[in-house]
Parts: structure tokens; C-alpha cells; sequence
């Protein structure tokens, strides 16, 4: 039988990591480089409730009811059944395969979670819009990590590039003269919750000094706003170069994030920071076309696992 499928790709945030959980504007981009795919096949000998999970990417080979109820993927069933008010799930197997690598910045569990919700609604025959998928995989996002600001379900449901502010909600952000980035992986996990729970920790005790780095992080955001509507995307080289300092001063960075930003720059890179949660995960340079096969292969040298070129825009 045809599966039903969806698929939804990874993000990075160019710049306003972490502030933007205390709603200070972020710019968000979707990476069509990585992706999750998730599919579903009507299973018409299995007992109503009988839903097979299979994520080859975390080793999980299981039925719905024989894991836990935390469990990410778990959870997302089950809200989508209460959503749609249904007493149990048809069977069906559940297949999800995914080149986004965990916990690396890259907005993996967002991205299950939305091509998860999308498959699985259109197999039990509903089209939910945007605004409902993203709300759905916000409910999953708080569940994974406490006080997410919604920007990566957000920007992998409408998979454009945004500005995201907490409460007022994100606007479209026009990108009339692309530029490249260079990914590089550290190769070190690090789960946002941990990163954004110390961050909030640091925050309680000294609330002006962090008030004051957001509010830094914020100009930075609009400023690259700015250069990059204007068609002149080259000049937030080192606005994400200062970006990338003051997320050091929020202790969210590592000696690997370091080495990689150092390496970029020398390699002739225009700005680089890292990307994400932080202390692991990805860093990005803002390179010419020209430039970027030759800092990929610096980041390599200096110690990362994977790097990719990506070309954002035009939109
Ligand atoms: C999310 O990819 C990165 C953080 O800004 C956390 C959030 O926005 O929820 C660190």
C-alpha cells in the first residue's frame, strides 16, 4: 500500500539565539541541505491503537504503546489525537528518516515534529494550515525543552526565512540578493534544553547584565535586517562576528565553537558565530561563493565532522 508522506527541513538561526526566548527578535532561516521524511502506511490487519514506530536515525524499532509517554514521538501522536478528538489511532507503521543530525542547532526535533504531525494528519484525512501545525509542534517543542521561543517550529512550518519576535508573532523577510553560508558541525550534541535552562539560571542572578546582552543582540538583529532587505546581505558579516561575542559572554559557547569562528574568519570568511543552543552543535560563515569550498575545508582542518555550503535566497 502507498505510504503517505511529508517532509520538512532543518533551520539555523543567522542571528538572536537565546535572546530571542526573552523575546527579543531572531532571524531564522530554513536549510533545504537536511531533512526528515516521514511516512505512513495503513496497516489492515492491525488492531485499532496499533501504531508501529520505526526511526532508524535513534534506533527505535517499537510499538506507540511499549514506550514511554515522554517519549518525543510519543508525545506528538498523542497530541495529535487529542486534537482531533479521536479515542485511539488507526494501525498503521510510522516511518521517519532524517539527515538532520540531533541536538546540533539545526532544529531535528521541531522538524520531526512538523513532518510528523503533516504525514500523519493527511492519513487520517485532515489538512491542518500552518498556523495549526506549527501550534501543535510548539505544544511538543515545550514538552522537549521547557521555555522554547517557538522560532524553529515556526520557521520549519512555513519553511521561509523570518524575523521572529515572541509576541509579536514573526514577519516574512525578504532576501533579494542571496548569499552563502558555510555549516560546519562540531560533532558534539548538546540538548537546547540544558544550554537555555543554564542561560535562564544566569539570568535570575544577574537580570540587568543579560537584559543588556539581549538588548545588544537585538540591535544586531535588526541592523542585519536591515543590510540584508536593502539587497546588501556581504555588510552582516560582522554583525554575526559580534553576535557570536556576546553569546560567548552568555557562557553558550565552547573552545570548538571558538577554534571553528577563528579558523572561518582567517580562511577569509565575512562573519561567522555559532548557531543554535550552543556549546556543540553548528557554527555558520558568511563566505563568498568563491571563498566557501576553501573555509569548508579550514572547518574540516580545524576539527569539525562535516561542514556543508548553502546558498540562501533569493525569496
Ligand atoms: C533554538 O534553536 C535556539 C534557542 O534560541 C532556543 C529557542 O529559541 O527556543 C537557543
Amino acid at each position: 500500500m502507498p505510504a503517505i508522506s511529508a517532509t520538512a527541513h532543518g533551520k539555523i538561526i543567522l542571528l538572536g539565539d537565546h535572546a530571542v526566548v526573552y523575546g527579543r527578535p531572531a532571524i531564522a532561516i530554513p536549510v533545504d541541505n537536511v531533512s526528515v521524511h516521514a511516512y505512513v502506511f495503513a496497516n489492515p490487519v492491525g488492531k485499532p491503537g496499533e501504531v508501529k514506530i520505526e526511526a532508524d536515525a535513534i534506533h527505535l524499532s517499537a510499538f506507540l504503546n511499549d514506550l514511554p509517554a515522554d517519549q518525543p514521538i510519543v508525545l506528538t501522536l498523542k497530541l495529535i489525537q487529542q486534537s482531533l478528538g479521536l479515542p485511539h489511532l488507526p494501525a498503521c507503521t510510522l516511518k521517519i528518516s532524517s539527515s538532520i543530525p540531533v541536538a546540533s542547532g539545526l532544529g531535528s526535533g521541531a522538524a520531526v515534529s512538523v513532518a510528523v504531525i503533516r504525514a500523519v494528519t493527511n492519513f487520517l484525512g485532515h489538512t491542518l494550515d500552518n498556523e495549526a501545525v506549527s501550534k501543535l509542534a510548539y505544544e511538543i517543542e515545550k514538552r522537549h525543552h521547557g521555555t522554547p521561543s517557538g522560532i524553529d517550529n515556526t520557521v520549519i512550518t512555513y519553511n521561509k526565512p523570518i524575523l521572529y519576535q515572541r509576541q509579536a508573532g514573526f514577519s516574512d523577510l525578504h532576501i533579494p540578493v542571496p548569499f552563502t553560508l558555510v555549516i560546519a558541525d562540531t560533532g558534539i550534541s548538546a540538548p537546547t534544553a540544558a544550554v537555555v535552562s543554564d542561560v535562564r539560571q544566569a539570568w535570575q542572578n544577574d537580570p540587568q547584565a543579560y537584559e543588556r546582552l539581549f538588548d545588544q543582540i537585538s540591535a544586531l538583529v535588526f541592523k542585519a535586517r536591515n543590510f540584508i532587505e536593502a539587497g546588501t546581505p556581504d555588510q552582516i558579516g560582522p554583525l554575526l562576528t559580534e553576535n557570536h561575542l556576546l553569546l560567548k559572554e552568555l557562557s553558550v559557547s565552547n573552545d570548538i565553537l571558538d577554534r571553528l569562528v577563528d579558523t572561518a574568519l582567517q580562511a577569509g570568511a565575512l562573519g561567522a558565530k555559532l548557531s543554535g543552543g550552543g556549546r556543540g552543535g553548528n557554527m555558520i560563515a558568511l563566505a563568498t561563493p568563491e571563498q566557501a569550498k576553501n573555509i569548508a575545508n579550514q572547518l574540516l582542518f580545524s576539527g569539525a565532522v562535516n561542514t556543508f555550503i548553502t546558498t540562501v535566497g533569493p525569496f
